[in-house]
């Protein structure tokens, strides 16, 4: 049974409506980042400080691989940057059906704007590094997903719901 992927942008809710979403489908709900944290044995935001990005993405490859090598039905909310490696794309196109949860920089930043704990936006500027992400980003994940959702303006619960209609 095909594994259902949700990637976007870190703040688009792929934790909360991926924990929805799998208990309307009666399946297993991973996070990719627990996942991740339990294998360095500390935090991503530690291990950003200690080891470095690249270090990150090595480690984040080698969890989406085992992940997606289950074969039971499972949702996976992954990390944001999932989507930077070639790798871990081609994995999200022919392991998973992988939903892309788009929102737009604003949303983004109103959900994000209080942040502590994303190593990525710990900058002078975080409102400029996360419309610098998106402009990278967004047409990856719209080349990976099967397809795409708009949930800017939705709850997760709706997110969940229509997304739950739509598999
Ligand atoms: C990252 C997003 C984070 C986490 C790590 C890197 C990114 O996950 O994987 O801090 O590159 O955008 P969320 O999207 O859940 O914040």
């Amino acid at each position: 049974m095909t594994s259902i992927a949700l990637i976007g942008m870190p703040g688009s809710g792929k934790t909360s409506v991926g924990r929805l979403l799998a208990r309307r489908l009666d399946c297993d709900w991973v996070d990719c980042d627990h996942a991740l944290e339990e294998r360095i044995g500390c935090s991503i935001r530690a291990f950003f400080e200690q080891q470095g990005e690249a270090a990150f993405r090595d480690i984040e490859t080698q969890v989406l691989a085992d992940l997606l090598a289950q074969e039971r039905r499972q949702v996976l909310s992954t990390g944001g940057g999932v989507v930077l490696r070639e790798a871990n794309r081609a994995l999200l196109q022919q392991r998973a059906h992988t939903v892309y949860l788009r929102v737009g920089v604003q949303a983004l930043w109103r959900r994000l704007r209080t942040d502590t704990q994303r190593p990525l936006l710990q900058v002078a500027d975080p409102r400029q590094r996360l419309t610098d992400l998106f402009t990278v980003r967004d047409p990856l994940y719209t080349q990976t997903a099967a397809h795409t959702m708009e949930t800017g303006g939705m709850s997760s619960h709706q997110a969940a719901h229509l997304l739950a209609a739509q598999l």
